[in-house]
């Protein structure tokens, strides 16, 4: 095991930090994981970096899971089961499938992070879940060091929500994941505007997977900013969820307020649009802003520090809550 000390996280996390871990490990396989976990009580486990905040230097030794591999698991004439280890790179692991010809995934192009984290938070883009294609996922246990399989039922997949993140969290490391894919009649799902906007210009009348893939791949492009280029950890607030009599009552106000039904008692409103009518798209903070394109998605110019970020989304919290009457929570984890 190769433990480095007062390792810079500023690679390892998507907003481009600078934040020091007191202790930094890679592991390649579930072994050396569970081996780290024999010798470590106090650990912090380290996906993609891409759906995280660092507000402060990390004084433990941070695990970051590099465990690679892709097979398959299981198939029949119609179904493929594949198995993605938890450290393969998201995108890169959806564009290995749409090469094989396995659908279901693709409008998840573009997403960044690891698969590892992806049912954490049950990622989701474009009229689609992790979760709708879930099939199970390994994980060990933290304290036992014992190695688990989740079914889907285990999970308590929601909008952005899951077992992983609520009752079990911190107890558990994702190590692989089942997906299943479909292998012939993939059912496209091209719902979402943006997508049918995108493949109309296209004159894509009954698209591919690929072509799916790659409306989202320009959509994301036009949008949401490269992490490469501006530090960033894409959605950093939730879309949230109100009772009906709230949006019934804030609309009465601001009739243009666009919003989804979720039940017959709550309605889902973009956070994107309050911020943006809270005249916050584009601001900038010293070296923290809002993204001019997008205004769910909060940037990193250079070197801002944790802190200053999060100084801004709680202005735009207080903001949106003094204008609206309604409480927006942030998707990123702030350590
Ligand atoms: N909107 C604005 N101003 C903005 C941004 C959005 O008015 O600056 C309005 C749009 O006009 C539209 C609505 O808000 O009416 C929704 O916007 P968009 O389609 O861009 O999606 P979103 O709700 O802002 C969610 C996800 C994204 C995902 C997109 C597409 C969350 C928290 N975010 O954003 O996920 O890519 O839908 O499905 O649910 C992520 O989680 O990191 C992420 C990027």
């Amino acid at each position: 095991m190769n433990i480095q000390t007062d390792f810079s996280l500023k690679n390892y996390n998507t907003f481009g930090i600078e934040a020091k871990a007191m202790q930094f490990t890679s592991v390649q396989n579930t072994e050396e994981l569970i081996e780290v976990l024999q010798l470590n009580k106090d650990i912090f486990v380290l996906g993609g970096g891409s759906n995280m905040l660092l507000t402060q230097n990390i004084n433990k030794l941070v695990v970051h899971i590099n465990i690679k591999g892709i097979s398959i698991f299981k198939e029949n004439e119609d179904f493929v089961w594949v198995k993605a280890n938890a450290g393969e790179n998201w995108h890169e692991f959806v564009l290995w499938c749409i090469d094989h010809n396995y659908g279901g995934i693709e409008n998840l192009s573009l997403i960044p992070g690891n698969v590892g984290t992806t049912p954490i938070q049950n990622i989701g883009a474009y009229g689609v879940e992790i979760k709708d294609m879930f099939s199970s996922c390994e994980a060990v246990n933290v304290t036992e060091r014992t190695i688990k399989t989740f079914k889907k039922e285990d999970c308590n997949f929601g909008y952005r929500e899951s077992v992983f993140k609520n009752e079990l969290k911190n107890q558990y490391i994702i190590t692989s994941v089942v997906f299943k894919l479909t292998k012939i009649n993939h059912k496209t799902n091209s719902s979402y505007g943006a997508i049918e906007a995108e493949l109309a210009q296209n004159n894509i009348t009954s698209p591919t997977i690929k072509d799916i893939s790659n409306a989202v791949i320009a959509i994301r492009k036009s949008k949401l900013p490269d992490p490469k280029v501006l530090g960033n950890s894409g959605s950093f607030f939730k879309n949230p969820i109100i009772p009906i009599e709230l949006y019934k009552k804030t609309l009465l106000q601001y009739p243009e307020m666009p919003h989804y039904v979720v039940s017959e008692t709550e309605v889902k409103v973009p956070a994107g649009w309050l911020i943006e009518q809270a005249g916050f798209k584009g601001k900038r903070f010293g070296d923290a802003g809002i993204h001019e394109k997008q205004a769910l998605v909060l940037v990193n110019y250079g070197n801002a520090t944790g802190e200053e970020i999060v100084t801004v989304s709680r202005n735009i919290q207080k903001a949106i809550l003094d204008k609206y009457g309604i409480s927006i929570d942030a998707e990123v984890n702030i350590i």
